[in-house]
């Protein structure tokens, strides 16, 4: 048996490959720098549904679509009460999210691509007192999911920095919360149900729920100097440090370069404050160092949740809606890898070895 199934292949996709020894990640095709630089995010969410849905389409059809769905969505946020509105955010997303029909089609899979941007905002909105606003159906999903936030345009430099960041993140190979949405779908029991297994697998600090617990750690450090003390403590007293090591990358995740580029334009046009990257910069030189003094059979490095947290600081969301918008980008890639493995048609149903009682000795 392979204690967390690692290295066990439990599927054949045409989604994204994962290279952990090169830092190299591949969407259909693309490499992430080039998707970076060229691709919006409606643009990558086309790409990974190409092919898998009863529909075709191109990204800016897509883009309409979606605007729309996000306008077909709003109106479930009126049933955020408070039992709803006492729940973290992604939860109080999650039981929203819920509320969507079950179904295989391409109507629900835009529903569920447009649910989660409308309604995180939203819950936050109404967690602080404030009224929800509505979609605007003009504006690409990273523009309107800021503007739904704070009730303000966002700049050219925010719309960016998030479009970059819901690219980066948008699939991912067979991680934890991607194989559940997987489970799901071989059980055909449709894209709202793999996508709400899906939210739930990613909550986890060890997978999606790590970047708020970053900037815990960053505020707790405080300056520079203090990084290599508090590390080492922190290290001894057992605990894992937010934002370092992975499962699969041996060297740096390419997706930490990638969102630390999507921070220099909000930096060098003064939108954040500069000293936040810097000390983050100083955590995760003294955090490789150690980890390398600490762990030295165990390659560990950056990865993409530790410049999450500062981008997704940067841009005005609270430390406990991050795990949200991760849904928000991740979203995409659960709904193709689903119908990748319904399209494929057979249930995932693994054996287990029994090591328990045998009946005479119970
Ligand atoms: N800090 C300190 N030590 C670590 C860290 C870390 N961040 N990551 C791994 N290690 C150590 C483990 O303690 C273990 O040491 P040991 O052999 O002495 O017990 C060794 O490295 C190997 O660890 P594994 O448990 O085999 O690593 P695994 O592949 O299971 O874990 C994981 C990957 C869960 C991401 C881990 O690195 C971790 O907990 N990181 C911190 C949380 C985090 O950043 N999560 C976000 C991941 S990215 C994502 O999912 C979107």
């Amino acid at each position: 048996m392979k204690n967390g199934l690692e290295d066990v292949i439990a599927a054949e996709t045409q989604l994204s490959d994962v290279d952990g020894e090169g830092g190299r990640l591949i969407i259909r095709g693309v490499s992430l720098d080039h998707l970076v630089a060229d691709c919006s995010y409606e643009g990558v969410a086309a790409l990974l549904l190409d092919g898998l849905m009863e529909r075709s389409f191109d990204e800016a059809q897509l883009r309409e679509w979606l605007a729309k769905a996000r306008a077909g969505t709003f109106h479930h946020v009126e049933a955020a009460d408070a039992s709803i509105l006492a729940l973290p955010p992604v939860d109080a997303m999650r039981a929203l999210i819920a509320r969507l029909p079950d179904g295989e089609d391409f109507d629900t899979a835009l529903s569920l691509l447009a649910a989660p941007a409308v309604f995180l905002p939203a819950v936050l909105r109404l967690q602080r007192g404030e009224k929800p606003i509505a979609p605007d159906v003009s504006l690409p999903q990273a523009a309107d999911i800021l503007r739904m936030l704070t009730g303000q345009l966002p700049t050219r430099e925010q719309t960016a920095a998030l479009d970059t960041y819901l690219v980066t993140i948008s699939d991912h190979g067979l991680n934890a919360s991607t194989f559940a949405s997987r489970v799901i779908a071989s059980t055909q029991a449709g894209l709202t149900s793999s996508v709400l297994a899906a939210v739930s697998a990613l909550k986890g600090p060890l997978h999606g729920g790590a970047p708020g617990p970053v900037l815990d750690m960053l505020d707790s450090i405080g300056a520079a100097e203090n990084a290599g003390r508090w590390l080492g403590e922190a290290l001894d007293r057992g605990e894992r440090l937010m934002g370092f090591g992975h499962r699969i990358y041996r060297v740096r995740d390419p997706r930490a370069d990638a969102l630390k580029g999507a921070l220099r334009p909000l930096i060098a046009s003064e939108q954040v404050d500069s000293t936040r990257g810097a000390l983050a910069e100083a955590v995760e030189a003294a955090a490789l160092a150690i980890l390398k003094a600490r762990k030295p059979d165990r390659p560990l490095d950056v990865n993409v949740e530790f410049y999450t947290a500062l981008l997704l600081e940067a841009l005005g969301f609270p430390r406990d809606a991050f795990t949200g918008v991760f849904a928000i980008g991740r979203t995409v890639g659960w709904l193709a890898h689903a119908r990748e493995q319904a399209l494929d048609g057979r249930l995932i149903r693994p054996g287990s070895v029994y090591i328990g009682p045998l009946p005479a000795a119970a």
